[in-house]
């Protein structure tokens, strides 16, 4: 009995450390490389070119650049493989940025040279050969820089002394101009070209310390000698402390100016399953939207995705290099041993592959376990290839969003593809309102495995997009093909005929005929510029070659609501979030730390309350003003459940309804915006000519609706009509009976006068 217990923790342990070997992570819109160029084998040819992935060789798609516009929104997929969001193992994902002029993804398949005189005019920072994603000189100072000593290195023989050397790259074997301390450790201590968009960790209480310590807010120092000294004295070591740096001759400790940027966003992860390259535990892609920010006009950059894992069996953020050799030293405290030998002796202690002796003196019998201590607590990486910043054209308002629209896998069926997927839009559903812009864009290659199964030229990927009737279909709309007008809701976006042809034919870059039926003569590259969405409408659409029902399916939607519908991801932190119907903010809802417990989807609409008008009997509504629009308040999977902590909901007030002059405005609660049944929620908590403010408990649909000439409120008005109605009946009663005996209140007011005169 005892002996089967024991083989199932085991056993569980060992799956855990199995995986941590191979919990890999796959960008796949942007296209991550997975440092491939544009190799034709299925395999990656250099692991090292650029990056350290740590991931499986198999990974990645072929090179192809696309642009965004600034202010749009770039939906970020990957895939990671060991979970992240939930109690498997401690987990961040760190989603960064870096641009630069002589970024580019190169023309080899080969890593770039560390020794510059290998490259074209002794300059491999802007040797085309060679992709470069970081600059010679970050390489250089990174392999000069004394490495951090404090650092946990477990039981790894570091093979030198500098940054480039670290528990998890011992050998210091070079990735790119990578620097493998700066690569391992967030937040980096010294400078890092990479800048933050967002952290997403199993632990938001460390939000706080990300957002104040990234290097977007926050200077970094770092001891630096002139390129030329550094390269013709080969022995030297550059400091990592001010103290020591002041020592060297000639060199400056050196203040890095903060990135003078936003803090990144920090929230809680999605919850992602082990073993598993899919998606969140809602069956959406595992995605961020990142906004692309203005200043990023006219760069060119790279994108970044680290995937952190680190193993519950010692606490991470208090392991140091004093815990290195063994363990750490609470290791016996934590198994119940009296002294650390003692763990030592039965193989309790952080080293390659431990034979434990779980049962001490009454069974002597041992198991390995499969621990890399280069790995207990392991970082994966991809990076997409270059891509282009432009400015927003001038003829889109500042105020509209602009969606990008892309194409995400590669040619291939599962299995060939794998662990990159299959073709699909990015995202596969999009979310419009009127006004909005979509900027449909994507690349192919023509350089896949040429046995990889896809319709067209073997080797190859394209992607078209024509209307279809709905999801389950897969034949495109027949009014386009028999040259039919299109009619609103018919074409997507109800974009010209034109947008549509282009959309399905590549062009407008002409394709001058030639095999264009499975788009083989076409170029790989389309970009249709961003078209504005003006009408509500719902649209589905399909790529024509690569769709193959029921192998293939590549199909995708564009759904256009004047609902002003916005979805948030929302842990245990504060935050305040906008529903805008593109220039106004409509309503603003602040949510208080603690108000959610775990990770949820807050889903915010505005409904203007004139939809609820002509739908619903208004006898049915207390009040006879709208005051506000209605605010429809939902969370994924706690449907009706209390808040922790009331959210403050601040909502515009309509034209003209001033709630501060002559009404009584009180807050109703609906359970949709249709339904009948509306309940009294609460007074306001503030108002002003403008704008209501007031606390809502739980998810519903809101509405501040108002009195006119009430001053007492509702309660007030039906005790005003209940003593109303009882002064009436008794002033009538009182007529009856002085009609009936006109003496009876001369009676009884000489009786009063009596009695108080008795009294005297
Ligand atoms: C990964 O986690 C470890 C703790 O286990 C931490 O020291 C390190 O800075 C993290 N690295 C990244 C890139 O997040
Ligand atoms: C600075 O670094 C040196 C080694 O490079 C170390 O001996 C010294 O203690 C460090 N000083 C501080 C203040 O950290
Ligand atoms: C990204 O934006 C889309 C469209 O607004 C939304 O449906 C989705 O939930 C968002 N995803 C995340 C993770 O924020
Ligand atoms: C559809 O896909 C299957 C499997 O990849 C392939 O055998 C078939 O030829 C494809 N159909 C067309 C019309 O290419
Ligand atoms: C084609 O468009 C017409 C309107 O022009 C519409 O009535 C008809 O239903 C559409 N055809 C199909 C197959 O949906
Ligand atoms: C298509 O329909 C629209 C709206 O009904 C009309 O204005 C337009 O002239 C039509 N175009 C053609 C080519 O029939
Ligand atoms: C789908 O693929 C199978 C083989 O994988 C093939 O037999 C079948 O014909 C394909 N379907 C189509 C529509 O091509």
């Amino acid at each position: 009995m005892i002996k089967s217990c024991f083989n199932i923790v085991l056993v569980l342990n060992i799956v855990l450390i199995v995986h941590f070997a191979s919990a890999d992570i796959y960008l796949h819109n942007p296209r991550g490389s997975n440092n491939r160029l544009d190799e034709a084998g299925r395999a990656r040819n250099t692991a090292t070119r650029l990056f350290d992935s740590q991931n499986n060789n198999r990974g990645g798609y072929n090179v192809g650049s696309l642009y965004y516009y600034t202010g749009s929104i770039l939906p970020i997929e990957w895939t990671n493989q060991h979970s992240c969001g939930d109690i498997n193992s401690h987990c961040e994902i760190v989603l960064q940025y870096a641009c630069g002029d002589d970024i580019r993804d190169g023309t080899t398949t080969n890593r770039i040279p560390a020794d510059r005189s290998r490259c074209l005019d002794n300059n491999c920072q802007t040797d085309p050969t060679y992709g470069l994603q970081e600059s010679y000189e970050h390489y250089l100072m990174c392999t000069r820089r004394q490495r951090n000593g404090g650092l946990y290195t477990a039981d790894q023989r570091l093979r030198g002394d500098t940054a480039r050397f670290t528990r998890q790259n011992p050998g210091g074997t070079q990735y790119g101009y990578e620097c493998p301390e700066e690569r391992d450790y967030y937040p980096y201590w010294h400078h890092s070209p990479w800048r933050d968009i967002a952290i997403l960790t199993n632990d938001p209480t460390r939000c706080s310390f990300y957002k104040t310590e990234s290097a977007n807010v926050k200077d970094r120092f770092e001891c630096r000698l002139p390129v030329e000294q550094l390269e013709s004295n080969r022995g030297l070591t550059l400091p990592s402390n001010e103290s020591e740096c002041m020592k060297l001759p000639g060199a400056k400790w050196t203040r890095q100016p903060a990135w003078g940027i936003d803090s990144p966003v920090c929230r809680t992860a999605e919850t992602t399953r082990d073993n598993h390259l899919g998606n969140t535990a809602q069956g959406k892609a595992v995605m961020f939207n990142w906004t692309v920010p203005d200043h990023l006009a006219g760069e060119k950059c790279v994108l970044r995705v680290r995937y952190n894992i680190s193993t519950g069996d010692y606490d991470r953020w208090s392991t140091f290099a004093e815990h290195n050799n063994g363990g750490p030293v609470e290791f016996y405290k934590k198994f119940g041993f009296a002294s650390k030998a003692a763990a030592d002796a039965r193989g309790f202690k952080l080293v390659n592959n431990p034979q434990v002796q779980l049962f001490g003196d009454s069974s002597k019998f041992k198991l390995q376990l499969n621990i890399n201590t280069a790995q207990f607590g392991r970082v994966f990486q991809d990076r997409s290839h270059v891509f282009h910043v432009r400015a927003r054209p001038s003829s889109i308002p500042s105020s509209a969003e602009i969606l990008n629209l892309n194409v995400r896998g590669k040619r291939g069926n599962i299995v060939q593809v794998y662990p990159a997927v299959e073709y699909d839009f990015v995202p596969h559903l999009t979310h419009a309102k009127p006004g909005s812009y979509v900027h449909p864009q994507w690349t192919g290659s023509n350089t896949n495995p040429a046995n990889n199964d896809g319709q067209g030229l073997a080797g190859t990927d394209r992607s078209n997009m024509l209307p279809l009737h709905d999801l389950a279909a897969n034949i495109p709309d027949t009014n386009y093909s028999q040259g039919r007008n299109w009619t609103l809701n018919n074409g997507i976006g109800d974009w010209p005929l034109s947008d549509l042809t282009n959309l399905a034919l590549l062009s407008p870059q002409p394709q001058l005929g030639g095999s264009m039926q499975l788009l083989n003569d076409a170029g790989t590259y389309f970009d249709l510029g961003a078209r504005r969405v003006t009408n509500a409408g719902s649209w589905s659409f399909v790529c024509t070659r690569n769709n193959n029902f029921s192998n293939r399916s590549h199909k995708g939607r564009l759904v256009c609501s004047s609902d002003r519908s916005d979805t948030h991801v929302v842990d245990g932190q504060a935050y305040t979030f906008k529903v805008t119907d593109g220039t106004k903010t409509l309503a603003e809802v602040t949510v208080p730390a603690g108000a959610f417990s775990s990770l949820r989807y807050l889903q915010l609409r505005v409904t203007p309350h004139s939809a609820k008008a002509a739908k619903t009997d208004s006898d049915s509504v207390y009040g006879d003003t709208w005051f506000t629009d209605l605010l429809r308040i939902d969370v994924d999977g706690q449907a009706g459940e209390a808040f922790a902590t009331p959210l403050l909901v601040s909502m515009v007030t309509n034209d003209g309804a001033d709630p501060t002059e002559g009404h009584d405005v009180q807050v109703y609660r609906m359970e949709t915006e249709f339904s009948s049944a509306v309940s009294h929620h609460g007074p306001l908590k503030s108002a002003e000519a403008t704008r209501v403010e007031f606390r809502v408990d739980r998810p519903g649909v809101y509405a501040a609706r108002g009195f006119a000439n009430a001053p007492f409120g509702f309660v007030g008005l039906i005790v005003g009509l209940l003593v109303a109605a009882l002064l009436i009946s008794l002033i009538v009663a009182g007529i009856i009976v002085h009609r009936r005996n006109p003496e009876f209140f001369a009676e009884k007011l000489r009786f009063v006068q009596r009695s108080t005169q008795s009294k005297v």
